[in-house]
């Protein structure tokens, strides 16, 4: 069998078939998911039970692995292969995790609009997220396309981003949820990272709005006016029209590609298990990415 689409809005997002994603994929599978990736930008695939082996082992065909903020902060964590991102509120002792505790705080934190590790340079190019256990109410992934969103910029918007960069910084979200508590050393060890606000994304050649919520302040500008300017940007992109819902079912592995789309998670009942696993490839030059 080979890859078959589905559009799952006007624009961008399509459901994927065809593949069996606990084979290794094929040169020709991973080029039509490049191709797929470059068009779509948000894959869903249903029906896939990926052991943790078989997920690192298929989003390793498209690039080296990424493990975000866990080089930076070493808390104890429940599954065994760091390369997996345990997106769940449960913690390392297997039980769902106290509404207060810090594993909640980051799931918090991906519930505003966000690029995976847009702070870091490299960045993240592909996320993959497979769902193992959801609620029952809640708990949705939303996705909007930063290449829509740039497309829809009245001109005098896009005239004045073309030359400006934005800086992401990986604690500003933490701060804003009220978590203050970094030393000035934790802070420097994650230094900021900075990206063009009109990008273009590599492997479609399109034009990007790159915002989202890690991006805190637009280099050469008055903080207050560049968060205000910053923040009307992210309300643009993220326009209800603009956005795809991803409603979880177990088995699901969703691929999204950071450069181009923002996410976000939406509420459920913290009290009700939700365990997802993440895997992240780095956009170097060696991630297969310009393959299609
Ligand atoms: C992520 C993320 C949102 C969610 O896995 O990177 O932001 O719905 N997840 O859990
Ligand atoms: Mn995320």
């Amino acid at each position: 069998m080979s890859l078959q689409l589905k559009p799952l809005h006007h624009w961008f997002a399509a459901q994927a078939s065809g593949l069996d994603l606990t084979q290794p994929p094929s040169d020709a599978d991973l080029r039509a998911i490049n191709a797929a990736m470059n068009r779509y930008a948000v894959l869903v695939f249903r029906g896939q039970p990926l052991t943790a082996q078989q997920q690192i082992a298929f989003t390793s065909k498209f690039g080296p692995l990424d493990i975000g903020l866990k080089r930076v902060f070493k808390r104890p964590e429940r599954l065994e292969d760091e390369r997996l991102i345990d997106i769940s509120n449960v913690d390392a002792q297997g039980h769902v995790a106290q509404r207060d505790s810090p594993k909640n705080l980051s799931n918090f934190a991906n519930q505003l609009w966000h690029s995976d590790s847009s702070f870091m340079n490299p960045r993240a190019a592909y996320s993959m997220l497979h769902c193992l256990i959801k609620p029952s109410w809640g708990g949705n992934t939303e996705f909007a396309d930063l290449r829509h969103a740039y497309d829809s910029l009245d001109e005098r918007t896009k005239a004045d981003i073309q030359n400006l960069k934005a800086e992401h910084f990986a604690l500003h979200t933490r701060i804003l949820l009220g978590d203050e508590a970094y030393t000035d050393e934790q802070k420097k060890a994650i230094p900021p990272a900075v990206w063009p606000l009109a990008d273009t994304h590599p492997g479609s050649g399109r034009k990007v709005l790159f915002v989202g919520v890690h991006a805190r302040q637009i280099l050469g500008w008055p903080t207050a006016e560049s968060r205000i300017f910053l923040s009307d940007l992210l309300e643009h992109a993220t326009r209800p029209e603009n956005v795809y819902a991803h409603e979880w079912e177990p088995g699901d592995l969703v691929i999204w590609d950071n450069r181009s789309t923002l996410h976000r998670g939406r509420r459920y009942d913290l009290a009700e298990r939700r365990e997802l696993r993440r895997t992240t490839i780095n956009d170097t030059p060696e991630a297969m990415l310009m393959a299609a």
